[in-house]
């Protein structure tokens, strides 16, 4: 299917979360049935609204959707080191992304490192990655929720991060998170990007995804 063009996508309209009114690109997941908006909603874009700035209360929103996610044992294994375009915790992130992440992630309102804390007083924290996982989601969907758009990266140094603030040997950088508003793919300027930008999503079929009886037999035949 091709990529819908629409009005802009709004969720929340309180007067912290407004937002700037672009052309958006909306790839909504296929699903058999209804979802919950911004599980629906939710991609990864690379055109971001370089002029587009996100308020304090949307950055402390997205921290707080990610502190109230689920854990092993409310162990809390996530931390995130966050900076907004123009602040020095930005720059320093973005000089840890890879080039080809560098190479659009500039344009993002935010930059984010998920982090995991591998070990507390009581010893190693059990699924530590997983927790940083669901604090992660938590983060991404909220911000589809607030009308923003996310975009997670594993392409950065985590020893460039580490090195820059200062982290201790337990707490291991693991995830890069752009936020910002979407743009026209237009911004990407190059053609291969321009169309990456705008090729369908795709997932696994349900029948491939669940099982049944046994591995491999579909849940719903
Ligand atoms: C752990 C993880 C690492 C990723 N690393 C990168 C990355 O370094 N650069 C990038 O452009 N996208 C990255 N992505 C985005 C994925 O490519 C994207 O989520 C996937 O293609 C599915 O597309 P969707 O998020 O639009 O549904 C990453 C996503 C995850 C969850």
């Amino acid at each position: 299917m091709p990529p819908k063009y629409s009005e802009p996508f709004r969720r929340s309209d309180g007067e912290h979360y407004a937002r700037t009114t672009v052309r958006s690109v909306r790839k909504t997941a296929e699903t058999s049935v209804p979802l919950t908006p911004a599980i629906a909603e939710r991609w990864s874009p690379r055109a971001f609204d370089a002029a587009a700035e996100l308020t304090g209360p949307q950055l402390t929103a997205l921290l707080e959707a990610a502190r109230w996610a689920p854990s092993f044992g409310n162990t809390q294994p996530a931390r995130y080191l966050a900076g907004r375009r123009g602040d020095r915790a930005f720059t320093l992130i973005l000089e840890a992304l890879n080039p080809g992440n560098q190479a659009w992630a500039f344009r993002a309102s935010a930059l984010l490192i998920g982090v995991m804390v591998t070990a507390n007083e009581k010893g190693d924290i059990p699924y530590a990655e997983y927790g940083l996982g669901m604090a992660s989601e938590n983060l991404v969907l909220q911000a589809v929720e607030l009308g923003l758009v996310a975009h997670q990266m594993a392409g950065f140094s985590a020893e460039a991060v580490r090195s820059s603030f200062g982290l201790p040997e337990h707490a291991v950088p693991r995830i890069a998170i752009a936020v910002g508003t979407l743009a026209d793919a237009s911004v990407l300027e190059d053609e291969r990007r321009i169309q990456r930008e705008l090729a369908p999503r795709h997932r696994l079929p349900l029948s491939e995804f669940a099982f049944g009886d046994g591995w491999g037999d579909p849940v719903f035949p």
